[in-house]
């Protein structure tokens, strides 16, 4: 035999058995006469040999996955098995029990500070606020749905949550709604303007010829307790995103420079909230969102970072029914649900440039309760909005459903 074959460390060379049926059948792997080639037997049940072949690499690597497939597994596979953490079954089942002794935990502290009242937001106890103008007004229609229970939990554990997702899905007005009904007061930043560090952070100014400190929507929030929302984040310049990183950790004070390094403490109801377009699992529609700019991992890292999809059809048409019934009937509601889906749909394969947003559905069904006219409705709701193409395709969509007249 080749000396160089002989040293050939090939860890596929063995004999594959699995431990099913008798367990006798094998398939056996050795170095053949031929460079760079290998033998393949196979021995069945009753003992005897019935294929006996050469193949080269590629052909053994096929092979292999295939008695893989079928669970074969050669002597040194077993061992690394057997060596290796029982796998995910163990895991899974060690994480129950963990996660029933800590929900455990998590409810005797939440019986042991009930002197605080509380309001049951989903399926969560979120302590009450105390009214102030500042706090939102409650939209009764808003639709909370079995997934905003994480983030409800996340804003009483006190994270800070980054919701990301397309243009009116329900990013700020799920904060706004949450703060509604808890009663905390919001501010609200937008990052995609005119908004600078000074506007943020604070300013000095003359009032009545005397210099005086203007703090800034951050400083205010963590101040007074209040939830400040900052909105496209992706579009913060550096200083502000620099400004924002200090206070994302819990409990994170905010310095102020100019303020001769006063030095701002959170107040215990302070949360700090960010919405985004084109973010992380987001990012692949960075185009759509022109001028949003990718967000660093340390950044994200100190974020819970939520994304927010579109209702679902069913979930919209309660959300059209609770805004406009009794006007609006179950089937019509449900029509103009699917026509939003479908657009959806038609913007996730590009065929549509423009996003359907539910604050877009919803404007359109009101003027259409107005007008008695879908398509007219559709002009200043809708087709205004985005390109004539885009427009073109729309108008076939509702047509597909709503038989208006030409
Ligand atoms: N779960 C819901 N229940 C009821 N209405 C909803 C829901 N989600 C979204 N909406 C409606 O959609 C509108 C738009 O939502 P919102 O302004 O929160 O979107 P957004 O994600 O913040 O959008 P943008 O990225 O453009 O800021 C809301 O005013 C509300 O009417
Ligand atoms: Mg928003």
């Amino acid at each position: 035999m080749n000396a160089s074959l002989l040293s050939d460390d090939n860890p596929s060379i063995g004999v594959y058995t699995r431990s099913i049926g008798s367990g006798a059948e094998w398939w056996r792997v050795s170095l053949s006469e031929r460079a760079f080639m290998y033998r393949i037997e196979h021995g069945r049940d009753d003992g005897s040999v019935d294929i006996d072949t050469v193949v080269d690499q590629e052909n053994l690597d096929a092979k292999l996955q295939k008695w893989h497939r079928e669970g074969y597994l050669s002597e040194t596979e077993r061992e690394q098995l057997a060596a290796a953490p029982q796998a995910s079954a163990d895991f899974m089942a060690d994480l129950a029990r963990a996660s029933n002794a800590f929900a455990q935990s998590t409810v005797r502290t939440a019986t042991s500070r009930s002197t605080a009242q509380v309001v049951t937001i989903g399926r969560i106890d979120v302590p009450l606020g105390t009214p102030n103008p500042l706090v939102p007004a409650v939209n009764p229609a808003w639709l909370f749905t079995e997934r905003f229970n994480d983030i409800v939990e996340d804003i009483v554990e006190n994270r800070r949550v980054m919701l990301i997702g397309h243009t009116g899905s329900g990013k700020t007005s799920l904060i706004e709604q949450i703060a509604a009904r808890a009663q905390y007061g919001v501010l609200r930043s937008n990052m995609n303007g005119q908004t600078t560090v000074g506007d943020f952070v604070g300013f000095w100014t003359v009032k009545g010829g005397e210099t005086v400190w203007v703090d800034g929507v951050l400083p205010a929030a963590m101040r007074e307790g209040r939830w400040l929302i900052v909105d496209e984040v992706d579009f913060a310049e550096p200083a502000i995103l620099a400004v924002l990183t200090a206070v994302l950790e819990p409990g994170g004070r905010l310095l102020l420079k100019e303020k001769g390094n006063d030095i701002v403490e959170p107040h215990p109801s302070f949360r700090l909230f960010a919405t985004a377009n084109a973010v992380g699992a987001m990012s692949q529609f960075r185009h759509l969102y022109q001028g949003a700019n990718l967000m660093n991992e340390a950044f994200l890292d100190r974020w819970r970072v939520y994304l927010i999809d579109y209702l679902s059809p069913d979930e919209e048409a309660e959300v059209l029914m609770r805004t406009l019934a009794p006007h609006l009937s179950q089937t019509m509601a449900h029509t103009l649900a699917a026509i939003a889906a479908d657009c959806r749909a038609a913007f996730a394969r590009e065929d549509l440039a423009s996003a359907f947003s539910t604050r877009r559905l919803l404007d359109w069904a009101q003027l259409m309760l107005r007008t008695g006219d879908p398509e007219r409705a559709a002009g200043p709701a809708i087709y205004a909005k985005v390109s004539p193409e885009d427009a073109a395709l729309i108008r076939s969509i509702i047509r597909h459903y709503i038989a208006t007249q030409a």
